[in-house]
């Protein structure tokens, strides 16, 4: 399993479930990663799960990626370190829930920079590295872009994945010329840390029955699952797919 010997990958949001995932799935296959998360701790940890594991990852914290002068620091950190970008994988995000009546402006505005403008402000700052490579990038949308889930007050939410979703479409439209491929996945329900409900708490047999009850696998995903198809994506294997999202999703968006 070395489909990314060599390659060199940006991992935003490393210190997170998904992104620490992906991190070890990405080092795992021969990568040499990058991690940069604005939570340092957890950041940290991922690199001494990866080292310990026998992979090679340096990481960039605190590092906000909603700035670009950050955003510069990483992508200039990674080509000092490693020499080159041939993956990015713009995981990391924060998001903000509220119904439309009671939605600050905060809120709205604060989702749509901590979701969206964050990946166009990383691919930006990259792309000149992902031209020089024929990179790839992997954009973690989610199911969220596709439809309204009913019990999560998310319209700032689905407004930036939406966002991210259609851009990654764009971004592999002009990337066409370099021999950039991009493409997205859209994760369904995934027990990580920003997971709405979590065992044992008020609401979580609610999500199971009607959130879950959605999915055909009738279980939540595991972020190791998402990571499995976010490599397939970064990798040669996949050479002939751009502009293309998949589903994560135990079957939602096809029921
Ligand atoms: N958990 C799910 O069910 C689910 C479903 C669909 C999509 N997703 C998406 O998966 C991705 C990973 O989320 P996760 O579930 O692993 O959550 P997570 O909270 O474990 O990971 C997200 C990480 O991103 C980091 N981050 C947030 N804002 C940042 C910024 N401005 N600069 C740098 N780092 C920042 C956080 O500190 C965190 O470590 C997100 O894009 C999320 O929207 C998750």
């Amino acid at each position: 399993m070395r489909g990314l010997n060599g390659k060199v990958a940006i991992v935003t949001g490393s210190g997170g479930s998904i992104g620490r995932a992906s991190a070890l799935r990405f080092a795992a296959e021969g990568a040499l990663v990058v991690g940069c998360d604005i939570a340092s701790d957890a950041a940290e940890e991922t690199v001494r799960h990866v080292t310990a594991a026998g992979g090679t990852m340096t990481s960039i914290h605190p590092c906000d990626l909603t700035k670009r002068s950050e955003c510069d620091r990483l992508v200039a950190a990674a080509v000092k370190e490693f020499g080159k970008v041939d993956v990015l994988l713009n995981n990391g995000a924060m998001a903000y829930f509220a119904w439309i009546e009671d939605m600050d402006d905060d809120a709205w505005h604060n989702t749509i920079n901590e979701e969206l403008n964050l990946v166009f402000l990383l691919t930006r700052a990259c792309w000149p590295e992902l031209v020089k490579t024929k990179g790839a990038i992997v954009n973690v949308a989610s199911i969220s872009a596709w439809q309204g889930l009913q019990l999560l007050p998310g319209l700032a939410h689905t407004a930036a994945k939406g966002g991210v979703l259609s851009m990654t479409k764009q971004l592999a439209m002009e990337g066409r010329h370099h021999g950039i491929r991009a493409n997205s996945v859209s994760p369904g329900s995934i027990q990580t840390n920003q997971s709405r409900f979590k065992p044992g708490e008020p609401g979580y047999d609610e999500w199971c029955r009607i959130q879950l009850g959605r999915a055909m696998m009738n279980r939540i995903g595991k972020p190791e699952e998402v990571a499995a198809t976010v490599a397939f994506l970064a990798s040669e294997d996949a050479s002939y797919i751009t502009g293309e999202d998949i589903a994560v999703d135990g079957g939602i968006r096809s029921w």
